[in-house]
């Protein structure tokens, strides 16, 4: 099978420069930027990794950005009081919380205080259940991400058996609503395996598309896939590596080398879904702010 690379950094880099031609032009016209506030509670090495990133392509796409970075040791009084001041700032559009939180902070409440029209993690459970409803609201970024990777290859999805690994609520459950949706991408026939799914490889053997978000490095193998399938690869670990200068590398939930062969499509470690992610998330906050400017 001649497998073909889903690019996501190409296609990343479309949507990104596309934003940024809009963005241009508002400015020109005398409006003010698209603004995203990125809140970062501690000192999570990965957490600081994708804040930095989103920050570095809001910058890139004529965004005000801002990073407000906390102490691990704030309160959940004080973070929501935080989050209560940007909700009433006519000039933000949108907010994140990145996640994890430390353990004393209860997350649904946090995400729970965003204001909705501001939600462009679609973490909300406002969002969320507008989602869940088919309904126009902000999706979550690494799912819309990946719809949109569909869309834009024009990989046929209507009627295919998808297999997701993993079942968060950022990942796994929007990926599975959406994929189970009416439209194009869409009507797939969808399953959900976890960490309690018995025999996983009997569910992944039986799939068109894969898409792998269960946090195991390398979990997909070759011998669990058929031939032609469609993988989406959303693991992002680092695994020791003694013969990079860093030490690392970063590998995904499936393994590579021996999963490409058999693929009709795959996305790469990085450079795949990673990059996707980001551009959704743009997306978004350029959703929230003409949904205001209307
Ligand atoms: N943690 C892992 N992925 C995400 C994401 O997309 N948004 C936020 N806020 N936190 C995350």
């Amino acid at each position: 099978m001649k497998c073909k690379i889903l690019d996501g950094k190409a296609t990343s880099a479309a949507i990104r420069s596309e934003i940024k031609d809009k963005v241009e032009t508002i400015v020109k016209n005398g409006g003010r930027r698209p603004s995203l506030v990125a809140i970062l509670v501690g000192n999570n090495p990965a957490s600081r990794t994708y804040v930095a990133n989103k920050e570095k392509a809001c910058a890139e796409a004529g965004f005000a950005s801002e990073v407000k970075r906390l102490s691990e040791n704030i309160t959940e009084e004080e973070l929501l009081s935080l989050i209560c001041s940007i909700n009433k700032d006519t000039n933000i559009d949108g907010l994140i919380v990145q996640l994890p939180l430390p353990k004393h902070i209860d997350e649904h409440k946090v995400i729970a205080a965003i204001n909705p029209i501001k939600d462009v993690d679609g973490f909300h459970p406002v969002s969320a259940g507008r989602m869940m409803l088919g309904e126009d609201t902000f999706l979550p970024a690494t799912p819309m991400g990946i719809m949109t990777l569909l869309e834009r290859y024009e990989i046929d999805t209507k009627g295919k058996h998808c297999v997701v690994l993993g079942r968060s609520n950022i990942v796994g459950r929007p990926m599975a609503n959406l994929l189970s949706r009416k439209g194009t991408p869409g009507d797939c026939t969808v399953t959900i395996c976890h960490s309690r799914t018995k025999d996983i490889a009997s569910y992944t053997k039986t799939a068109d598309i894969i898409v792998a978000a269960i946090g195991i490095p390398l979990f997909l193998k070759e011998d669990m896939v058929k031939e032609g399938v469609v993988v989406i690869d959303v693991g992002i670990n680092s695994v020791e590596d003694n013969t990079r200068k860093s030490g690392y590398r970063l590998v995904g939930d499936v393994d590579y080398d021996s999963v490409a062969p058999k693929c009709s499509y795959i996305t790469p470690v990085p450079g795949g879904v990673g990059p996707m992610t980001i551009a959704s998330l743009l997306q978004n906050t350029l959703k929230a702010y003409e949904a205001k400017a209307l």
